[in-house]
């Protein structure tokens, strides 16, 4: 398969087919995941440079997991002790690398759009892993591939995403996927976490866990994005849990079979408790995390075919 751009920027650009396949590929990586082999031939000779301009656990690692399984020479730049700090901007630190012919190039920043502004100055395929509030989409590929793997589809699923919608890139890469594959999307969370005008995107609104979990085949926690909140947007941190915490009393209004979701990193006792988050039965998030690696690979053969270089 190719893409019909050669950057992987966010979901808004990607048509249901071009989902779907990647979704395959990447189902094809878990299985060989799980077997242990690799394929070291996909991106052999290429050079993969991981730039995050803001903390990351889970998607550098996999993106550097996924580079180096696929044969590419993988650097992970430290922002914080790089010239950044002597004042270099941005589109000079881009340039610098682009001038090492780096062939792919991983990019989290804090800003929404940077990652689309750098993908206009490098030759390299530019692959979006969060900026600010816009999109993740390499993180709504690797939940829909969760949910497809124990649901089999996505469209008719009736999937809550919950808390912190407003400041959230997963939501919103989430919302734009799940929309497109054919699922219902409820929000719910207070209505200062809460965009204003979301409908347009074809979710429904909820400010009540009960209501907006009922017969939910999914349930997405989503973590406070205090990083990004001028302040004040809840009471606190308890009163955020006793409302919008999913505990098992919450849960027991999806459906016996929904699956519990979370993007990580978790914070405990706030957006999610530790008795739903560890049931092995209803979480998925050790999953996701997997998953992750699967996709990443999918993601990084993929542009290695659409986009690079001699390929
Ligand atoms: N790790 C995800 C992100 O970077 C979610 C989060 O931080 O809460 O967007
Ligand atoms: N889910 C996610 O993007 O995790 P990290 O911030 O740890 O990469």
């Amino acid at each position: 398969m190719r893409l019909p751009t050669r950057h992987l920027l966010g979901i808004e650009n990607l048509h249901p087919r071009d989902i779907s396949a990647l979704l395959d590929l990447a189902e094809s990586y878990a299985l060989l995941n799980r077997s242990g082999k690799t394929r070291r031939d996909v991106l052999r000779g290429r050079t993969l440079i991981n730039l995050f301009f803001e903390d990351s656990t889970r998607t550098r690692t996999s993106f550097e997991l996924a580079g180096k399984r696929l044969g590419a020479d993988v650097i992970n730049m430290s922002v914080s002790t790089s010239s950044v700090s002597k004042g270099e901007t941005l589109l000079d630190t881009a340039a610098t690398l682009n001038a090492m012919n780096c062939d792919l190039l991983v990019v989290r920043h804090k800003a929404s759009g940077a990652p689309a502004l750098l993908a206009q100055k490098v030759d390299a395929a530019v692959i979006n892993a969060g900026d600010g509030m816009h999109e993740h989409p390499t993180q709504a590929l690797l939940d829909a591939l969760t949910i497809r793997r124990h649901k089999g589809t996505l469209a008719g699923l009736t999937i809550a995403i919950c808390g912190d919608i407003a400041h959230s890139r997963v939501a919103r890469s989430n919302i734009l996927l799940l929309i497109a594959m054919g699922s219902q999307v409820r929000v719910v969370g207070p209505p200062t976490l809460i965009p204003s005008g979301i409908e347009q995107f074809g979710v429904s609104v909820f400010h009540d866990m009960r209501e907006g979990l009922r017969d939910a085949d999914i349930v997405m926690a989503l973590r406070l994005q205090t990083e990004r909140m001028s302040g004040g947007m809840i009471p606190s941190a308890r009163e955020f849990f006793t409302f919008y915490g999913l505990d098992a009393a919450k849960l027991a209004f999806a459906r016996p079979d929904a699956l519990v979701m979370h993007p990580g990193p978790m914070n405990r006792g706030v957006e999610i408790d530790s008795q739903v988050a560890d049931d092995t039965t209803r979480s998925v998030i050790r999953e996701q995390v997997e998953m992750g690696v699967a996709v990443r690979m999918a993601v990084l053969d993929v542009l290695a075919r659409t986009a690079l270089r001699n390929a």
